[in-house]
């Protein structure tokens, strides 16, 4: 672990990323890193960041920036959240309840992931902010228990994953999940003393969302949706919120970036829930982008894992910092103040990228 001082060296994303290659070991660097397949829907993520350019307004009056927001009724004091992401237990000894404290000390919500090093309760017990937990769903004994532990625990919300509908393994994890079999791997799902060590196989479907709906008063958030027609069935089936997600490329190759197939979603959810976005947020420019073309927050995933990998809690607060900062300069050279006066005059699409560049 990189002491604190030392954290706030690494200023761009790719310096964060360097250095958690060089700390990980290498199976470990690549289940975090890696994308399905080709990595083409890893890449576009970033490509199509890259074809969108603010626009910028200026003079405008110099009131201070006001990132804070809500979601689902949660305030956040940026509009970035940690996605979910399992495993942590494999960068950090204190887990989920590192990556909690450092969300909460930031000012932003977690989502705890599914697969985890340590239950539900416990990292309830160690946030400092907000949680979400993620559900993968799979027999409705086994999720309707998760569902009423995580309520009694203070969870405000499940974010139900959608975008898995069958266990499958980027190329690059093949190796990977093999070698983490073999290594002290506290692989499970919020069980004690973790005696599940496989992922849930049953796919999601919209009757079962139906069935969410009546065992919980918690609002639900449905995560990996990347279409309009699902977006409008998702509204149709009660959903509190839309995430749109690709799991950050890791799950089928051949697909639209997050930030390309935004507007449709938000169109088809016309307001009646709210919207989030993840996939290929590196920059407060590029979260920026998603607020303009109507997203209310924007999640980030192996961003604050490098920050948990480096230094635990005060690595994913660092990650975080970084990124409200960046949010409010991309703001304010927008001419906006507040997260409410963004909206799609402040984006266009690149026409012609100067063959210098
Ligand atoms: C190591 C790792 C594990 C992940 N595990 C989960 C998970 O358990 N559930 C889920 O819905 N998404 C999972 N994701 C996807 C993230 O929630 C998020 O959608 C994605 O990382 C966003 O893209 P980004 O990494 O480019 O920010 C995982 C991502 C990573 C990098």
């Amino acid at each position: 672990v990189v002491p604190a001082l030392s954290l706030r060296e690494f200023r761009t994303p790719d310096q964060w990323a360097a250095a958690a290659q060089r700390l990980l070991p290498h199976h470990i660097w690549t289940y975090i890193s890696g994308g399905a397949f080709d990595e083409l829907c890893l890449r576009r993520n970033r490509w199509a960041f890259e074809q969108l350019a603010l626009r910028p307004g200026y003079p405008r009056e110099a009131a201070p920036v006001d990132l804070t927001t809500t979601v689902l009724g949660s305030e956040i004091s940026l509009p970035v959240m940690l996605s979910p992401a399992s495993q942590q237990i494999n960068v950090h000894p204190d887990a989920e309840a590192a990556t909690a404290r450092g969300a909460g000390d930031a000012g932003t919500l977690m989502i705890v992931p599914f697969s985890v090093g340590e239950r539900l309760e416990r990292t309830a017990e160690a946030a400092t902010g907000p949680l979400w937990l993620n559900v993968y769903h799979d027999n409705r004994g086994k999720t309707q228990a998760m569902v009423e532990r995580a309520a009694a625990a203070g969870y405000r919300a499940l974010c139900v994953t959608a975008d898995n509908p069958m266990p499958f393994l980027k190329e690059g994890d093949r190796r990977a999940w093999y070698l983490m079999q073999f290594q002290e791997v506290r692989f499970a799902l919020h069980e004690d003393p973790f005696p599940d060590l496989t992922m849930p196989m049953r796919a999601l479907t919209w009757d079962e969302l139906a069935w969410f709906r009546e065992i919980t008063s918690l609002p639900i958030v449905l995560k990996g949706i990347v279409t309009a027609e699902d977006a409008h069935l998702a509204v149709e089936h009660g959903v509190d919120a839309v995430f749109v997600s690709n799991h950050g490329g890791r799950m089928i190759d051949a697909q639209l970036a997050t930030i390309e197939v935004l507007p449709e979603v938000v169109d088809a959810v016309a307001g009646r829930a709210e919207v989030y976005l993840d996939s290929g947020i590196r920059r407060g420019t590029d979260a920026v982008k998603a607020l303009a073309l109507g997203a209310r927050a924007v999640g980030i995933g192996r961003p604050w894992y490098w920050g948990l990998a480096l230094g635990g809690s005060d690595g994913v607060r660092t990650v975080l910092e970084q990124l409200r900062e960046e949010v409010a300069a991309a703001l304010r050279y927008c001419g906006c103040s507040t997260l409410t006066d963004i909206d799609r005059r402040a984006v266009t699409t690149v026409q012609r990228t100067p063959a210098a560049l």
